[in-house]
C-alpha cells in the first residue's frame, strides 16, 4: 500500500488491543445496549460489526432488534428500561430510524451518562465548550487518525463537505477545537470545488459515490473520505481514489479507513461510560 494511504484499520486494532487488556483487568465487564428498529440491511451489517468489535475486547452487548411498526410509547419505554439499569453502561440507538419516529425526540430521551454516540444535546454543547463529553464516533475518530500524521493542526484550512448531525457538524466544531479554520460546505454551497481546493485538510462526508474528484483537490492535501456507498461496482468512498491518490499527501481508504476507527471509538466511549459509571 502506498505510505499515502492512512490505515485506519491498523490503528482500530492497535487501539482494541490497548482497550482488552484494560477490559480483562476490571472485575465486571462493561456492556453496551444497542436498539435497531425495522429492518434495514445496512444497519444489520453495521450492528454486527459493532457487535463482534465488543465481543473482542470483552464488552457484553444486549442488542434488541424491534420491529418496523414500534410506536414511539414503546421505544421510550425501553430506553428508559435501559437508562435505569445498573447492568447497561452504554445505550446506542441504530440509525436511521423508521420516518414515523422522531429522530431527535427519541435520542434526546437517552441518558448523557450512557449516550457512547454522543448524540444528545448536552453532550454536543459540552464538546462545543471543550469539556468532558462524549464525544460522537466517527469525528473522534478522524481526529485520531490526522494526530496519527500531524500532533498540531493549527492553522490549517479544514473544508467539511457535508453537515450532518453525526458526522458534518461535530468535525467541524472538533477541528475548530484544533485551531483549524473551518469551512462547513453543504449541498446548496457554491463553487464547491473551487472552496475545497482550498483545504489542506478536506473531509468528505456526502455519502455520493466518487463525488470529490481531482478538480477538487488542493497539491498536498489530507483527504479523509466518510463515504461507504453501495454500488454496481462495489463499496466506493465520497473520493474518486484513483484522482486523489496523485494530487494529496494522505488519504484514507474505503473501506479500512474511517470506518474500523468509528467502531473501536465507540467501544472507547463505552469503556469511559463504564468508569465514569463505577467511579473508577
Ligand atoms: N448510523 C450510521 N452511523 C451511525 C452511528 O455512528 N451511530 C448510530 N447510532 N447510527 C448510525
Amino acid at each position: 500500500m502506498s505510505n499515502k494511504v492512512l490505515n485506519g484499520k491498523e490503528l482500530a486494532v492497535s487501539i482494541k488491543n490497548e482497550l482488552k487488556q484494560k477490559i480483562s483487568c476490571l472485575d465486571k465487564k462493561p456492556n453496551l445496549a444497542v436498539i435497531m428498529v425495522g429492518n434495514n440491511p445496512a444497519s444489520d451489517v453495521y450492528v454486527k460489526n459493532k457487535e463482534k468489535s465488543c465481543l473482542e475486547v470483552g464488552i457484553s452487548t444486549s442488542t434488541y432488534k424491534l420491529p418496523e411498526q414500534t410506536s414511539k410509547e414503546e421505544l421510550l419505554n425501553l430506553i428508559e428500561k435501559l437508562n435505569t439499569s445498573n447492568d447497561v453502561n452504554g445505550i446506542l440507538v441504530q440509525l436511521p430510524l423508521p420516518a414515523h419516529l422522531n429522530t431527535d425526540e427519541i435520542l434526546n430521551t437517552i441518558s448523557p451518562l450512557k449516550d457512547v454516540d454522543g448524540f444528545h444535546p448536552l453532550n454536543t454543547g459540552l464538546m462545543i465548550k471543550k469539556q468532558k463529553a462524549f464525544t460522537p464516533c466517527t469525528p473522534k475518530g478522524i481526529i485520531k487518525l490526522l494526530h496519527t500524521i500531524k500532533k498540531d493542526l493549527t492553522g490549517l484550512n479544514a473544508v467539511v463537505v457535508g453537515r450532518s448531525q453525526i458526522v458534518g457538524l461535530p468535525i467541524a466544531h472538533l477541528l475548530i477545537n484544533e485551531n483549524c479554520t473551518v469551512t462547513v460546505t453543504h449541498s446548496k454551497t457554491k463553487n464547491l470545488a473551487s472552496i475545497c481546493k482550498n483545504a489542506d485538510i478536506l473531509i468528505a462526508a456526502i455519502g455520493r459515490a466518487e463525488f470529490i474528484t481531482k478538480e477538487f483537490i488542493k497539491e498536498n492535501a489530507i483527504i479523509i473520505d466518510v463515504g461507504i456507498n453501495r454500488t454496481k461496482d462495489g463499496l466506493k468512498g465520497d473520493v474518486k481514489f484513483s484522482d486523489a491518490l496523485d494530487i494529496c499527501s494522505y488519504i484514507t481508504p474505503v473501506p479500512g479507513g474511517v470506518g474500523p476507527m468509528t467502531i473501536a471509538m465507540l467501544l472507547e466511549n463505552t469503556y469511559d461510560a463504564f468508569l465514569n459509571q463505577n467511579n473508577s
